[in-house]
C-alpha cells in the first residue's frame, strides 16, 4: 500500500503536469494528501533524504504527504512542479541561468546554498544550518524571530503574519490561474503566492527564458525614497530588506532622482536617470523598443496580460524600471551574492558583466 503511494508521490516528482499552463494543482489526491497519515498503520508523510524518501512519525498541516521542499526538490523539464532545490547533482545554470541547456528557474536554485556555499543562497530553515555571517538579520533589515523559511511570518511565500508556512499559503495551490493578471488580492492572486504583490507569471517559471517569454514584474517609478511601492516585486524584499529600498536617507542625497544616489536605485525608472545617454543603449537598443533583457531584467508600472518584450528608455513610458532582481535572484546561484552572473570574477574570462546591460558605457 505504502508502495502505490510511494508510487503516486513519484509520479508528481518526475512526471509533467499536462495542466501545468494553469500553475493549479491537479491530479488524484493521494498523490499529495493524506487523510490519517496512517496507512496499514505505518506514517505516510515523508521527506526527502539524499533523493529517497523517508517516511517517519511527522504529520504535515493541509494533510500533505510531505512539505514545500519535499515537492519542490528536482531537475526541471517544461511542464514539471517548479522545482526549485536541485537534485542529483548541481543543476545546469550555464552563465546567466537563461542559456540554453539550463533548467534553473526564475527564482534560481537552492542547490549552491545547500552544498555549504552560504552567500551563494537564502539559507531556508530545513535545506541549509543558519548563515553563519547574518544570522536571523537580513542585511538593510532588523533581527527576525528565527532561521528563514519558505513561507509565512519567518518567510516569503504567502500571508506573511500566519504562523507556519502551510498556514500562509492555504487556498493557493487550488486557487491559482496564471491566465489572469495577479493583483495581490488574495493569496492565490498574489505573484507567485508572494502576499500582496503583483506581477504576471511565465507558465514555464522562465525556464530558459526568451525576450517574449518570461514573467512580467511589477515596479513603481517612484518620486520619493519614503514611497514603499506596495505590490512591486522589489517591496517583496523590502519587507526584510527595508534600509535596501526605501526609508529617508537611505537611498538618495537630496532629491530622490535628480541628485546622486547612496544605495543602488530600484523602483526607479531608467528614463529618469541623469546619464540617460547611457542608458538609452540598453541591451543594444536605440532608446524606444529596446529588446527587453532576460539577463539583467526590468520591471514595469503595466498591469496588463501581455508580456512585456519591448523596454522604452527615451519616452517616461515607466516600463524600465530598475528592481532587485535587475540583479539578483530570490533563491540561489552559483554565485556569491546570489547574483544573477559572476559579479566578482568580471573581467576574468569566468565573469560576466551583467551591469554593462544598462551601463552599456561601463564594459
Ligand atoms: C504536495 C506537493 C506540494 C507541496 C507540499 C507544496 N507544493 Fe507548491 N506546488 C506544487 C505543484 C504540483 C505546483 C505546480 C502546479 C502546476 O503548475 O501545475 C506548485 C506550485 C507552487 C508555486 C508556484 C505558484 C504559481 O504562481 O504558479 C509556488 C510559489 C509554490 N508551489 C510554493 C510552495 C510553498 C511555499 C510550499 C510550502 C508551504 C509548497 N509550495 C508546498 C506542489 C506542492
Ligand atoms: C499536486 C498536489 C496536490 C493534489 C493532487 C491535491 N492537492 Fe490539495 N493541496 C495541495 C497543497 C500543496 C495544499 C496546501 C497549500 C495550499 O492550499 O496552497 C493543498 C490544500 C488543499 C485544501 C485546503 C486549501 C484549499 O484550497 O481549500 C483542500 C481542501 C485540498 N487541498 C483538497 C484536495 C482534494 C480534495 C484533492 C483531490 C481532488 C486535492 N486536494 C489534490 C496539493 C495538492
Ligand atoms: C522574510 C524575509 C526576507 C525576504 C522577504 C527576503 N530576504 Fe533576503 N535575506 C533574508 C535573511 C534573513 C538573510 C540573511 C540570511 C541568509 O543569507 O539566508 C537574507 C540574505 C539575503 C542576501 C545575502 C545572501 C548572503 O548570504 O550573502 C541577498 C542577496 C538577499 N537576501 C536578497 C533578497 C532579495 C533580492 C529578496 C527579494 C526577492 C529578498 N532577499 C527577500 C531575509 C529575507
Ligand atoms: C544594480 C544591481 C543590484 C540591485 C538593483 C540590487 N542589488 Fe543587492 N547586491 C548587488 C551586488 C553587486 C551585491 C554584492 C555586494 C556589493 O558589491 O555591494 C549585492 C548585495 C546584496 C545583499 C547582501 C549584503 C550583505 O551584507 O552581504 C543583499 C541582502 C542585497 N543585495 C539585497 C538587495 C535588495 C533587497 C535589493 C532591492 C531592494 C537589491 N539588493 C538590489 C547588486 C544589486
Ligand atoms: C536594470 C538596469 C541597471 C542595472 C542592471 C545596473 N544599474 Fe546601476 N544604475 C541604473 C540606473 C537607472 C541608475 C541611476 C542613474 C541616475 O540616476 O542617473 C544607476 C545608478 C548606479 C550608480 C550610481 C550613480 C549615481 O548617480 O549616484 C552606480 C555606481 C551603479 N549604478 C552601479 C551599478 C553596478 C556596479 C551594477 C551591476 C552590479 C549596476 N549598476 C547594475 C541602472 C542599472
Amino acid at each position: 500500500m505504502r508502495y502505490l503511494a510511494a508510487l503516486g508521490a513519484f509520479f508528481i516528482l518526475l512526471a509533467a503536469y499536462p495542466e501545468a499552463s494553469q500553475a493549479k494543482v491537479s491530479g488524484p489526491c493521494v498523490n499529495c494528501h493524506t487523510m490519517h497519515n496512517s496507512q496499514g498503520g505505518s506514517p505516510m508523510a515523508f521527506v526527502i533524504t539524499g533523493g529517497s524518501k523517508v517516511y517517519g512519525g511527522l504529520v504535515n498541516e493541509g494533510l500533505l504527504n510531505t512539505n514545500c521542499i519535499g515537492c519542490h526538490q528536482g531537475t526541471n523539464v517544461i511542464g514539471s512542479v517548479p522545482f526549485v532545490l536541485g537534485t542529483g547533482g548541481a543543476p545546469n545554470y550555464g552563465i546567466t541561468g537563461t542559456e540554453a541547456g539550463t533548467n534553473t528557474l526564475a527564482g534560481g536554485n537552492f542547490y549552491w546554498v545547500s552544498s555549504g556555499s552560504e552567500r551563494t543562497g537564502h539559507n531556508i530553515a530545513g535545506i541549509t544550518p543558519l548563515d553563519s555571517a547574518h544570522g536571523v538579520t537580513p542585511p538593510g533589515g532588523v533581527a527576525m524571530g528565527g532561521q528563514i523559511t519558505c513561507g509565512g511570518i519567518l518567510g516569503c511565500h504567502g500571508n506573511p503574519s500566519a504562523a507556519t508556512q502551510t498556514q500562509a499559503i492555504m487556498g493557493g495551490h487550488h486557487g491559482k490561474d496564471i491566465t489572469i493578471w495577479q493583483d495581490g488580492t488574495t493569496v492565490a492572486k498574489s505573484y507567485r503566492f508572494l502576499s500582496g504583490i503583483q506581477g504576471m507569471e511565465d507558465n514555464s517559471f522562465e525556464l530558459q527564458p526568451t525576450p517574449s517569454k518570461h514573467n512580467k514584474y511589477y515596479g513603481k517609478n517612484r518620486v520619493s525614497e519614503t514611497d514603499l511601492a506596495a505590490g512591486t516585486i522589489s517591496s517583496h524584499c523590502a519587507r526584510c530588506h527595508g534600509n535596501f529600498h526605501n526609508g529617508s536617507g537611505k537611498i538618495a542625497s537630496g532629491t530622490f532622482g535628480a541628485g546622486v544616489w547612496l544605495r543602488h536605485p530600484v523602483d526607479f525608472d531608467m528614463s529618469r536617470a541623469i546619464s540617460s545617454t547611457e542608458y538609452v543603449t540598453y541591451n543594444n537598443g536605440i532608446g524606444t523598443g529596446n529588446p527587453y533583457s532576460v539577463i539583467s531584467p526590468v520591471a514595469t508600472a503595466s498591469t496588463s496580460t501581455s508580456v512585456n518584450t519591448t523596454v522604452d528608455i527615451s519616452t517616461s513610458a515607466n516600463n524600465g524600471i530598475v528592481m532587485c532582481l535587475s540583479c539578483h535572484r530570490a533563491h540561489g546561484t552559483p554565485y556569491d551574492g546570489i547574483l544573477r552572473w559572476n559579479y566578482k570574477r568580471w573581467p576574468q574570462a569566468d565573469g560576466y558583466n551583467g551591469c554593462a546591460v544598462c551601463h552599456t558605457t561601463k564594459d
